[in-house]
């Protein structure tokens, strides 16, 4: 069952039913001012950190689930209502909810009143726009009130949502007769106030929660909504909040527009107040007449529509295959970029008070994010790198607003110092940009230790060399990219964190999946070193790599497969000597793409099998048979019921590898069915059983096994989104950046006999057609010459280059 529709021409999902399986969410903002909306207009806001600097308040595991927002209420003649359905759940005429790239349109109607409201950030302010218009559509003069309201949060969300003693004493604002500024903690150490402005004089204001809403009602009652009036309070303490009341008389035909904005300010120390307690607003002035027309919104509206349409021209397909041009040409890169600026921060999962930036996480989320902004992308690999210990190894997080590592997580994840060569390499392929090894990086973000880049990546590949275990392979540490594979773990203690809790630690435990990563990005190295002339280091590392090559085909073959690792004890996981666990999807990927035991015929044996067992009709199972009990050798990943999360689901993140592994080998029609199986736009008619957004990609998909097969969870911040812009760029379409210039290397399926392709590379537009007849040659044509090979060499030009292949 659908509940709405894409409409490709706008690039919009436009919702049509309310009553969504799960909250569908949306993402605005792109340096400062971060914002989440919900078709129901729920969500939250905040300023760079969803922890430390949050704007306004979410309760998380709240009933109903979706609740807190912008509301905007409308009275009419009694019937109130809202533009998103919620809170007031009253039944509207007609709604959609258009959730477009960095905004959302809400046009509802009821009783012949008409409201759009549009919501985004503008790509240049430190605010969010909620613009509303409503119509009279009916034959009588309306007389109507509208109540817009916010509820702040009191900056830092985790203390906010805990230590009440404090916080019912501190909540600060001032009110003017346009203008709510919430500027709690102000008169102390912080420089940033918030504020909720409308650009015409409101009727009635409320600032204190409990009163505005009555301290036995709740949002779908509001005191002052219901009695179309407003308390004028000035909240002090308790929970403050900003509502606006407006009477507005509308005559037959007539419309009215109020521009609701929530901006935020920072102001020098010396600049701070105007007079005592008076706190300085000229900055909040400046940016309020920024948004106070129409015509101002709407150039600011049509600026980031103009921003997208740009961003997106940089890779765009034209196939005979409509559901993948969507994905790859809209959905997929939105969600590249919306996963690059959250990493794994804030959604309606993650709530943004835990994980920060990741390190795994931000490094896999730029293969699908360089290509739209690589100026940007080369930002974060510093700061990335920058939480790098001199050793190699690093902090597995850090905060985006102080960009230091995160000390309660700590490190110890193996698998962490390569990807930091995934990123590096994959940007160098991108620009042709070697500069970036020399960037002077610190370790741990200590000043005086910086040092080149590169060796960053040194440091990165030899943490590994010098961390194996017994059977020559790398050692785990507390988990490797499988974050539940816990072999050093042994935790008896209910509630202890199988991340950081180390209650015996063996030095034995090995994982193969590290070794695959070690190959693949150790001959990238290699490769990057040759590039620039250092070929003694290059053999160097190729020896090294050789050694975990061999190693791997020695111990890290089971026969049909490849073993997931060794235990603390050197027992096999993942083999089919195990009763449980016998096959994990990661190394079948990730040693397939290295191509370890190629000669031997390891892929192609690996990936029948990962079709055989681990294959569901909504991709491809992380392992099987789920554990059925709790191992405490294993760690997390046996503490899930059967069929969930790591235990078992579809864990979307490793199914773009078994895409590409596919590739890797020839077979181009699995890696498409692979591709198609959780592919949101394929999933659409199922939304009842899938329940998360049909437009983005989700974490997890409940397994086999699990009660509730098929029904996804954790939607948007995944690394799915880059690795499937990666394999549907790189390996399906096979359009890959290269170091000397572009490689045009397609794998299509039967099904897409043709796909015209443009793609911008290193400023140069490229108009690639890409014939798939299917014959198992070869050709390549660039402006109608034939070329050997398939990279087309690099060449600046300001010319279109036309390039035609035939496979
Ligand atoms: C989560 C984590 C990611 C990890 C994965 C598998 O998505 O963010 O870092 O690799 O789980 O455990
Ligand atoms: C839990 C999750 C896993 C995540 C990890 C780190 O183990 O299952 O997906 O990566 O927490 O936060």
């Amino acid at each position: 069952m659908k509940y709405g529709h894409f409409d490709d021409k706008e690039y919009e999902y436009v919702i049509t039913n309310y009553n969504t399986p799960l909250p569908w969410i949306n993402y605005f903002g792109q340096d400062g001012f971060f914002s989440l909306m919900s078709n129901t207009c729920g969500g939250y806001m905040f300023y760079k950190d969803a922890k430390l600097r949050r704007i306004t308040r979410f309760r998380y595991n709240n009933v109903p689930r979706d609740y807190g927002g912008r509301y905007y209420y409308i009275n009419d003649n009694g019937t109130i209502w809202n533009p998103g359905f919620l809170p007031m759940k009253t039944k509207l005429d007609s709604y959609k909810c258009r959730h477009g790239l960095g905004y959302s349109i809400f046009e509802s109607e009821k009783n012949d009143l008409k409201c759009e409201l549009l919501c985004f950030v503008p790509l240049k302010d430190l605010c969010e726009i909620n613009q509303l218009t409503l119509k009279n559509n009916s034959k009588e003069t309306k007389k109507v009130t509208l109540h817009g309201v916010i509820e702040w949060c009191l900056w830092n969300a985790v203390d906010d949502q805990t230590n009440f003693q404090r916080n019912w004493n501190i909540g600060e604002v001032e009110v003017d007769d346009k203008t709510i500024y919430h500027k709690t903690e102000y008169r102390e150490r912080r420089d940033h106030y918030a504020f909720y402005h409308t650009n015409i004089k409101h009727d009635g204001f409320d600032s204190d929660l409990d009163t505005f809403i009555g301290l036995y009602n709740s949002w779908c009652d509001p005191n002052a909504v219901k009695n179309t009036t407003s308390y004028n309070t000035v909240a002090s303490g308790w929970a403050p909040i900003a509502a606006h009341m407006f009477n507005l008389e509308l005559k037959p035909g007539e419309e009215k527009t109020v521009i609701f904005q929530t901006g935020y300010v920072e102001n020098p120390e010396d600049e701070k107040f105007e007079k005592l307690h008076v706190i300085n607003k000229k900055r909040a002035y400046e940016l309020q007449a920024k948004y106070d027309t129409k015509e101002k919104v709407l150039k600011a509206f049509e600026e980031l529509k103009t921003k997208w349409v740009n961003l997106l021209s940089t890779l765009h397909v034209e196939s005979d295959n409509d559901k993948f041009d969507r994905m790859v040409n809209i959905w997929n890169q939105y969600q590249c970029m919306v996963t690059f600026n959250m990493s794994r921060s804030a959604s309606y999962y993650e709530s943004g008070t835990g994980r920060g930036m990741g390190f795994r996480d931000s490094c896999q989320d730029l293969l699908g994010f360089l290509h739209l902004i690589p100026e940007k992308s080369r930002e974060r690999i510093k700061d990335i790198a920058s939480i790098q210990f001199e050793d190699g190894s690093t902090y597995h997080q850090y905060q985006p607003l102080t960009k230091r590592g995160n000390a309660d997580i700590g490190g110890g994840f193996n698998d962490d110092p390569l990807w930091l060569i995934a990123a590096v390499s994959q940007y160098i392929k991108e620009t042709g940009d070697y500069s970036i090894l020399n960037d002077p990086t610190p370790f741990n973000n200590k000043e005086g230790s910086e040092k080149p880049l590169i060796d960053h990546l040194r440091a990165s590949l030899n943490y590994i060399i010098t961390h194996k275990g017994p059977h020559g392979l790398p050692l785990i540490g507390r988990a490797d990219w499988n974050d539940c594979l816990n072999l050093n773990c042994f935790s008896k203690t209910p509630g202890e964190s199988f991340q950081t809790a180390s209650n015996f630690e063996s030095g034995k435990a090995e994982s193969v999946f590290i070794a695959g990563m070690f190959v693949l990005y150790g001959k990238e190295f290699a490769t990057i070193l040759k590039n620039i002339g250092l070929d003694a280091e290059s053999s160097d590392i190729l020896k090294e790599v050789k050694s975990v090559e061999d190693a791997t085909i020695k111990y890290g073959w089971d026969g049909e497969w490849f073993v997931r690792a060794y235990d603390a004890f050197s027992n096999k996981v993942g083999s089919h000597e195990c009763e449980d666990g016998q096959i994990f999807v990661e190394p079948q990927g990730f040693c397939t793409m290295a191509r370890i035991g190629e000669d031997l015929g390891f892929g192609k044996k690996a990936l029948d099998s990962v079709e055989k067992i681990l294959t569901n009709d909504y991709g491809v199972e992380i392992l099987h048979p789920c554990y059925k009990e709790y191992h405490i050798e294993l760690g997390e990943v046996s503490s899930y019921p059967m069929g969930y999360k790591e235990n078992g689901s579809v864990f979307c993140h490793n199914n773009p590898w078994i895409v590409i592994a596919n590739t890797v080998i020839g077979n181009n029609e699995r890696a498409f069915d692979v591709y198609k199986r959780n592919c949101p736009a394929y999933l659409e008619e199922v939304s009842e059983i899938h329940k998360t957004e049909p437009f983005v990609y989700s974490q997890t998909i409940a397994g086999r096994d699990a009660k509730n097969y098929g029904e996804a969870k954790n939607s948007w911040l995944t690394g799915t989104a880059s690795w499937t812009m990666y394999a549907a760029s790189q390996a399906i379409l096979g359009i890959k950046p290269d170091y000397d210039g572009l490689m045009i290397d397609p794998h299509l399926p039967k099904e897409i006999k043709h796909a015209s392709v443009t793609r911008v590379f290193r400023g140069v537009k490229y108009n690639i057609t890409i014939n798939n007849n299917a014959t198992g040659k070869y050709e390549m044509l660039v402006e109608n010459n034939k070329v050997d090979g398939k990279v087309i060499p690099f060449e600046k030009s300001s010319k279109l280059i036309n390039v035609i292949v035939n496979i």
